[in-house]
């Protein structure tokens, strides 16, 4: 081995002896942790047991209280992405808390609708949530039937 590809060598592995430094770190931040599932307090009047159940699929995990914490939800920093995307997700929207009132609940159906949500990343990571257009449809026409349209439509 020349000196040249030594150097190299040593210079390769001192960076990625840096960054399992920096991730073994990482994981010493307490933030990510909690995996939290609080009681389910009340649940929306769902107009069909269907669109519960597409609802479980492609929204529970974020918001209501039955989240499935992901093996990845362990490990910094993915752990910190997942909760922040449940607390965020329970406070705009939490099916599993329906004695309060989203200002945003009526949007469910159109944001099922034009894709954004579940949140595209998220389906990537889930394929059973990743609903086909015909799934689709049905969970947006349930969501406006429980939870109503927006006014300004
Ligand atoms: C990966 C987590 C996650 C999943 C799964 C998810 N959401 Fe969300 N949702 C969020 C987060 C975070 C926000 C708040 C930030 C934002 O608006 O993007 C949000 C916001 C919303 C809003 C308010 C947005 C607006 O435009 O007013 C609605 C309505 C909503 N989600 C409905 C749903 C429905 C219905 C599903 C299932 C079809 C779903 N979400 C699935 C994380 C998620």
């Amino acid at each position: 081995m020349t000196l040249r590809m030594r150097r190299i060598l040593k210079g390769v592995l001192v960076v990625l002896g840096c960054l399992v430094g920096l991730f073994l770190v990482l994981q010493l931040i307490p933030y990510g942790r909690t995996h939290s599932n609080p009681p389910s307090i009340a649940e929306p009047p769902w107009d069909s047991p269907r669109t519960r159940e597409l609802a479980v699929r492609a929204c529970y995990d974020c918001h209501s209280n039955h989240t499935q914490w992901p093996w990845y939800a362990n490990v910094a920093p993915m752990s910190w992405a997942v909760q922040f995307d449940v607390e965020t997700g329970r406070s705009v929207l939490n099916f599993s808390e329906w004695d309060r009132s989203y200002t945003r609940a009526p949007y469910s159906g159109r944001r099922t609708l034009d894709g954004n949500m579940p949140p595209y990343k998220y389906r990537m990571a889930h394929p059973e949530a990743d609903l086909t257009p015909q799934e689709t449809l049905e969970l947006a026409r349930g969501l406006d039937l429980t939870l109503g349209t927006p006014a300004e439509r």
